[in-house]
């Protein structure tokens, strides 16, 4: 089977690929590079460099490798707090973009997509563990383009003979076993990253935005779940579309929460490092807790998330961070 794997350069498009090559796929990659990294690249992919905003790109790419069984779609821009400064950016890339590339997959009668959307499309949750048909209101430009795009597929689905499927993810986090491949995004914003970081003497202290919410520490509780789980449930939701499954929202998560100071204290005990805390203001936007429900995914693609230990996942970062300190070096 083919697959067309747009953002395949990034972090959890990477990772997507090294399984999706592992299951036997043949795969082709799209990546303008802007966050992505050519070192990221498998080896055995066959990568276009472009834009997916630019239409005949899309098609030359389209017309030169025919018989794409479906494709699934990273490629969009993804921070919270630059959503909220530049939201424009996000509504070019993440929207244009993805308008442009439905009008491809049209022209080229391509009919199966898979893509990522968050568990910022919920907003400030009033449910925890979140189910997928839960009510979203996005507290965030970049949670707001990514609710738009799912529903965009949703009206071109009714309209045209395609099928999607999205998965909202919650905390992506750790790195490909054998630490070939990992997180590395400039400037790095994520918590998991950030402390090993400061672990790995790369950053002198993390900053807990916020000890003042109503948790058992007062910290911000977070369902993490590992990118190999995570492109593993990519690979299910393919072969359900091109099996014939019908339009469906996944929710990916493990089902579990960590406060940012439980992250912190296993991180200690992973890398046997003092890692230096300081408590800072809140940070605008963050939900006190995001936890999912991710019994769908599980009866309905068969999902099994592998990773379900913070310690295992924190390992794989770790693994990652020390043989990568400065990320990519391209
Ligand atoms: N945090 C800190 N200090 C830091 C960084 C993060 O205390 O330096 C805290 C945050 O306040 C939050 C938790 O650690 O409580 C996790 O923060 P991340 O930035 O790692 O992740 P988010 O939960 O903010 O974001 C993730 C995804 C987004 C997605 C969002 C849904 O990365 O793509 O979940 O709310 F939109």
């Amino acid at each position: 089977m083919k697959v067309l794997v747009l953002g395949g350069a990034g972090y959890i498009g990477s990772h997507t690929v090294y399984e999706l090559i592992n299951d036997g796929f043949e795969v082709v990659i799209i990546d303008n590079l802007e966050t992505g990294h050519k070192q990221a690249i498998h080896k055995d992919a066959k990568f276009y460099q472009g834009d997916l905003r630019n239409k005949e790109f899309l098609n030359d790419v389209f017309k030169q490798e025919k018989n794409i069984d479906g494709i699934i779609h990273f490629a969009a821009n993804s921070l919270v707090g630059e959503s909220m400064q530049n939201p424009l950016k996000y509504y070019d890339n993440n929207l244009l973009g993805t308008k442009v590339l439905l009008e491809a997959m049209l022209e080229n009668n391509i009919k199966n997509i898979v893509f990522s959307s968050t568990a910022a499309t919920y907003g400030e949750p009033k449910n925890i563990p979140i189910l997928e048909d839960d009510l979203t209101e996005p507290t965030n430009t970049y949670g707001e383009t990514k609710l738009a795009m799912e529903k965009m597929f949703k009206w071109v689905s009714k309209a045209h003979n395609l099928k999607y499927v999205s998965l909202r993810y919650f905390n992506a986090c750790g790195a490909y076993y054998d630490g070939t491949i990992g997180e590395a995004h400039n400037p790095e914003t994520h918590l998991i990253p950030i402390v090993l970081q400061v672990a790995n003497g790369t950053r002198e202290q993390i900053n807990i935005f916020g000890d003042d919410y109503n948790t058992k520490d007062g910290t911000c509780i977070r369902d993490y779940i590992h990118v190999t789980d995570l492109a593993q449930a990519h690979i299910l939701a393919i072969k359900y579309l091109i099996n014939g499954g019908d339009n469906n929202i996944f929710n990916l998560g493990n089902g579990v929460g960590f406060t940012v100071k439980e992250v912190i204290e296993t991180a200690e005990k992973v890398t046997g490092k003092h890692i230096k805390a300081v408590i800072s203001e809140r940070r605008a936007g963050d939900p006190a807790v995001l936890v999912a429900s991710s019994e769908k995914a599980k009866s309905v693609l068969g999902w099994k998330p592998k990773f379900n230990s913070l310690e295992d996942i924190i390992n794989s970062a770790w693994k990652w961070h020390r043989s990568h300190p400065n990320g990519f070096e391209d």
